[in-house]
Order: structure tokens, then sequence, then C-alpha cells
């Protein structure tokens, strides 16, 4: 059965400064994911804080955007069957701490903020976030 899907993914600064992000793609890759669109892009606060305004009542809602917004990042449109799911796998735990062998945090991540990629988390919300960066 075809399921193919769409998410939207983020490397995050701490990996893009850390020249991680080619072997971060080959991961996607090798894991199945095609790469469908994808740019190097830096965001304002303002555009943080609207991608991640589910969070804005959290504690570290503020830290979180700073963060974002920091330096460069690197967006992209994955799509693989049941996508959306299996990048939430191979992504790993939100604490790359807990994240297990084998997925990205676990590798690369280097603290509950710094955990180098964002993954959407629904099928719903990867059409939004996939909207947010790529709707021209
Ligand atoms: O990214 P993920 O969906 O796994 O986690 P989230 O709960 O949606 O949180 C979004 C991001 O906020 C995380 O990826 C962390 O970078 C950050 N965060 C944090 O800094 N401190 C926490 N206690 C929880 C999340
Ligand atoms: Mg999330």
């Amino acid at each position: 059965m075809n399921n193919l899907e769409q998410t939207l993914s983020i490397i995050k600064p701490d990996a893009v400064e850390r020249n991680l992000d080619n072997e971060i793609k080959e991961m996607f890759k090798s894991n199945g994911f095609s790469i469908l669109k994808e740019k190097k892009i830096k965001i304002t606060k303002t555009e943080a804080e609207q991608f991640y305004k589910v969070h804005e009542t959290k504690p570290f809602y503020n830290d979180l955007c700073a963060y974002l917004s920091s330096g460069a990042i690197v967006v992209m449109i994955l799509e693989k069957e049941n996508g959306v799911l299996a990048n939430r796998e191979l992504m790993g735990a939100t604490n790359p701490k807990d994240a297990e062998e084998g997925t990205i945090r676990k590798k690369y991540g280097i603290s509950i903020d710094k955990n180098s990629v964002h993954g959407s988390d629904s099928i719903d919300n990867a059409k939004i976030e996939i909207d947010f960066f790529f709707k021209d």
C-alpha cells in the first residue's frame, strides 16, 4: 500500500554551525527519504515565534525562538512512506540523552535545546509547516 507523506524537517543552527547539514541530509536519504525541496535560510525572531506559536505558553518558548533565529538553518520537505512518523523515529527523542542509538539526535544532538533537528509531529502540522516555509 502506498502512503507517501510529506513532512517538514529543519536542520537547526547548532548542526549547521558544525557543518553537519550534508551528513544529516545523507542520513535522511540513506533511510529512504526523498528531499523534495530544500533551502538554507536565516529567519527572524518574529518568524520563529510564528513557527513555534504552539509552544507560546511554555517556559522555554522565548529561548527556543531566540535560538532558532540565531543562525542559518536548512529547511526541507521530506517524502517517504508514512513519512511524518518515520521522520520522528529517525530524529529520536527530544532530549538527545533519551534518544536511541541510530537516531539523528543521539548522534548529533548536544542538549534538549540544541537537538539538531525539527520534524513535524502530525500530518496536519506537516502541511501547515511546509506552507510556512515553502508557500510562494
Ligand atoms: O522538537 P520536538 O517535537 O521533539 O519537541 P517539542 O516538545 O515540540 O519542543 C520543541 C523544541 O523546543 C524542542 O525540539 C527543543 O529544542 C525545545 N525544548 C526545550 O528547549 N526545552 C524543553 N523542555 C522542551 C523542548
Ligand atoms: Mg514538536
